[in-house]
Formats: structure tokens, sequence, C-alpha cells
């Protein structure tokens, strides 16, 4: 139950019994300590009475008989003290989801690219996307995971062509895909022949040749090993079944052409078919295109999207569909959404979002490189997470953490101290709180019983205990993991607070009870984000 959601109806009650007319449906569903000052302000302003007064009345009119007291306050403010007793009652219900009406809800996350090994850049979309992803399924969605591979597109003809080079060694030529992409890139840059060979690989790729496809489905599946097993090793919920790359709609971008020239949107330029959607202009002004086939014949990125954000409405009967992509894919999902609404495939009942997200920082505050300047691996930075921490789930719950507890939309700095420390915003300090409960369950003189809150401390603990669904129903609402990872830390530090003073917890079944909880609380929490618990810490 939802501690506020209930003080802010019979609030609202109260005011309409006060104003005589209904309130703003907004102001009823917003969290109560908002409403009661708008409310009461708003309320005295239009009757021309003073504030403090209205909210003395409210106070008398409102139905909070063994709920709470209410002090009035201030310029006309209703203080809410809950009654212990409600506290306990409602601490003795597990941790449910916010209500939701449920939706199918399509999550294009890490869709990282073959033959680039999965690097930190998409290490943001595949923790900020798995963590959505758990939220919205526990809330009750019908969660459909789209991992949407870079399996195609003209960087195959080098890719391929070199691999037809080297191909005598099949094994070897292939454990490093990311040097493997270096070479074909030096080769394709440096060498006349070597290009021409590649934009004809292009072409046997389209065209279906089998020798070159075999070769392709060589890369895509190497590749593949590669992902699948980062994301074991993160925990990341994406398995092979998720994978949708994207020549997986190769076979439908020609009747995307097709429905989108009967329906009139398509304009020949230079060649190439193209979309200009209203309202998007270039630095000179002049209208922007989406490429939809270019004038090779050839289908891009922005053909791809369209095929399957068509493909997601259509088939998988998507009602949402989150995008988690960074930042400067901005104006190309800006603009293929423009598309796609033009086209009728996004209409009222199906919403389409970009989930952006920040660069990954330096301690520098530039772009997150090795030392020698280039892209990390996330293989490597996790085998660095590893050596630092004294076990995997330490160093992935801190990397995991520190991503999911600042601002999505904002850069975040990538900094092995302050991620590690065992004290302070930190996946760690999480960890730590649930092995802590954990022991303390163990080593109980008594067995756990019903909660009796008396101290200050168990009282500011149960209220936090609380705050847990408000948090995640924002997650959800917002698509913003922080605001249950920020929530979870509030959770563990008035836990520490209740654990410095009411002690010791082991003594006491309500205390035992009140800590149960609080272990419940904060696992389901992790466990929503991601993040594991460390066998031993
Ligand atoms: N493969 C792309 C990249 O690495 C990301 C794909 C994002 N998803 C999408 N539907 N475009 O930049």
């Amino acid at each position: 139950m939802n501690l506020e959601a209930l003080l802010a109806a019979r609030l609202a009650t109260a005011f309409e019994a006060v104003a005589g007319e209904p309130v703003d449906p907004a102001v009823r569903s917003s969290q109560h300590a908002d409403f009661q000052s708008n409310a009461a302000l708003a309320l005295a302003r239009r009757l021309g009475r003073p504030p403090r007064e209205i909210a003395a009345e409210v106070a008398a009119a409102a139905d909070l008989a063994g709920l709470a007291d209410v002090e009035i306050s201030g310029p006309g403010f209703l203080n809410l003290t809950v009654a212990d007793d409600v506290l306990a009652t409602l601490l003795a219900e597990p941790d449910s989801p916010p209500p939701v009406v449920a939706e199918r809800v399509v999550i294009d996350y890490s869709s990282p690219n073959v033959a680039k090994e999965l690097h930190v850049g998409h290490l943001r979309s595949t923790v900020i996307g798995d963590a959505l992803a758990r939220l919205f399924t526990w809330a009750g969605h019908d969660v459909v995971r789209a991992n949407h591979l870079g399996d195609f597109g003209t960087q195959f003809g080098m890719l391929i062509e070199h691999m037809s080079d080297v191909n005598n060694d099949e094994t070897n030529s292939l454990s490093d895909l990311t040097d493997f992409y270096r070479e074909a890139r030096a080769k394709f840059d440096g060498d006349p022949e070597f290009r021409t060979r590649a934009r004809l690989r292009v072409v046997a790729l389209q065209s279906g040749d089998e020798a070159t496809r075999a070769m392709w489905r060589r890369l895509v599946e190497q590749s593949t090993r590669h992902f699948v097993a980062d994301y074991a090793r993160l925990g990341i919920t994406l398995g092979l079944d998720d994978f949708a790359g994207e020549s997986s709609y190769q076979d439908q971008l020609a009747s995307v052409v097709d429905e989108l020239t009967e329906k009139g949107l398509l304009v020949e330029s230079e060649g190439a078919l193209c979309a200009f959607p209203a309202g998007f202009l270039g630095r000179d002004g002049e209208p922007l295109p989406v490429i939809v086939r270019k004038s090779d014949g050839g289908f891009g990125y922005a053909a791809t999207d369209l095929a399957a954000l068509r493909h997601r409405v259509r088939d998988l009967k998507a009602d949402r569909m989150l995008y988690v992509v960074g930042a400067p894919q901005r104006n190309h999902f800006e603009m293929v959404f423009a598309v796609a609404r033009d086209a009728g495939w996004l209409h009222d009942g199906v919403s389409a979002e970009h989930i952006s997200f920040g660069s990954v920082l330096g301690p520098d505050g530039k772009m997150l490189k090795t030392r020698s300047g280039e892209t990390i691996k996330l293989a490597d930075l996790l085998d660095e997470a590893d050596a630092r921490a004294t076990s995997p789930a330490i160093g992935i719950g801190a990397i995991k953490y520190a991503d999911l507890s600042s601002d999505r939309r904002g850069d975040y700095v990538f900094d092995w101290d302050r991620m590690l420390a065992a004290t302070g915003n930190t996946g760690p300090y999480l960890q730590y709180a649930v092995r802590r409960i954990r022991s303390l369950l163990r080593d109980a003189e008594v067995s756990p019983g019903t909660i009796v809150l008396e101290h200050p401390a168990e009282r500011r603990l149960a209220l936090t205990l609380l705050g847990f669904e408000p948090a995640v129903a924002a997650a959800i609402e917002f698509r913003e993991p922080h605001r249950l990872a920020v929530h979870l830390h509030e959770v563990a530090a008035a836990f520490s607070g209740f654990y410095e003073r009411c002690r010791p917890i082991t003594t006491s079944p309500s205390w035992l009870a009140l800590t149960a909880r609080t272990g419940a609380t904060l696992e389901l929490g992790l466990d929503l984000l991601g993040i594991p618990i460390p066998e031993q810490m």
C-alpha cells in the first residue's frame, strides 16, 4: 500500500469539502507534501481568506483518525505524523509493484556492432536498458527485449574481404575482433585495390553470394559469442533469443520503400530515396533527409530502424517502444519517429521514446579512453574490476551502481576509487548493508516478531522503507533507474542509523523483523537494478 497516495487522497477529500468544489486531479494525485502547501495557498487566495485558517479547516475535516496526527505550521502547512501502528501494519506487507496498466513494451538496448567488441560506450545502454527491462517486468508489463545488433552494412565488405585474405588460419584470426576490425580498416584506408574488393564484397553479400554469406555468418556468430559471454559476466538478462540484428529486417526493406512511396513520403534526391519529415532543418536552413534507399540501391541505418519500428508495432504488437541509446543519436531517432508518424506506423495507441544518456568520462573529464587513446573494451574493464575489487560481484556491482545511481541524461565520470568506496552512495556500500543484515539474521538470539516502533531511528527507517513503491513508480514513469538507486541508498543509510542506536539488534524480535524487512527491500531493489549480492564481503 502506498502511504503517500493514501494520505494525499484523504487530504484531497477534506480540501474538497472546505472548498465546495473538486480539487484538480493533478493536485490530487501528487505527493501529499506538495499537495498541502499548494492547495491550501491556492484555495486561500481564491476564497480571500488567510491560509492558516483554511489549513485549520482542512485539518479538522480530514479523515485521518487512526492514521496520522496533523499539525498546522508556518503559513498554512499541514504536518502529518503517521501513527506508529499504521507504519508497522504497512510494513508487515512485502513490497509490491506500483499499479500499472499492463502494456507490451519493446526495449531496444545494448545493440552493439559485430566485429567490434562491446566497449564502454555500450556499457550504459546495456546496464540502463537491463534495469528498465527488470523494472517494467516487475511492474507487470510484458517486456520484449530487443538487441538491435549492428550486423549489416557496408563495413562488412572490408571485414569479409580481410577475412578471406587471412582465412588460412581460421580460429586465431578472429580471437580478437577489435584487432581484426582495426586491421581491416587500415587496409581499407590505405589500399585502393582492397577498397575496390571490399565494395564488391558488399554487393556479393547483399545479393546473397553463398561463400560471402558463410564468412559473414562466422563473423556474426563469433561476435555474438563474445557479447553473450560479456552479458553473463555482467548479469545482463539479454539472451540469444533477444538478438534481432539489423540483418533480420533485410527482407522487409523493399516493402518499407514501397509503403512509404505509396504514402507519398519519398522524394528522389541525388539518386537516393529520401523522406523529409517536417521541421528538421540543417545548419544551412535546408530540410534534412532521412535516407531510406541510397543511390547505389543499398539500405542504411535509418531504413533498418524504420523496418524494425514497423515490425515492432505490427508484428510484435508493441504499445510502447523504448530505445536506450546515447544522446548523439537523438536527431536520428527524432527523424525516424517523425517519418513513422507520417507513415501512420506510430499513432495514438503506440509510443516511441529515445531513452537518451550521456557519455562515460574519464577522471580527466574527457571521454574515457585507454592511456594510448583507444576505446576501452568492456572485457578489459571487467578484468580490471575483478582485479581491483575482492570479488567479481563487488566490481560489477560497483560499475553498474555508479552508472545507475546518476541521472542518465548527464555524463558520468568513471572513477574506480569513488565507485569502489565502502561508504557513500556506492554499490559496495549497499551490498555491504545486505551482507550485514543477512549475518544479523543468522546470528539472531530470538526469532523475528511483530514490528513495534519506539525509537525515532526505527520510525525513520520505517518511513524510508515505505518510500520504496513511490521510488519504483518514479523510476518506471520517468525511465530513470537512479530514482530507485538513490532510494536504496537512503534505506541503507536509515538502516545504519537504526543499527547504531538500537542494539544489539539480535536480541529484539521487533528489531529483527524490521531488519529482515529492510533486507528484503534492499535485495529486491538491487535485483531490480541488476546488482548482484557478493557471497562474502
Ligand atoms: N548499433 C548502434 C550503435 O552501436 C546502436 C543501435 C541502437 N538501436 C537502434 N534501434 N538504432 O551505435
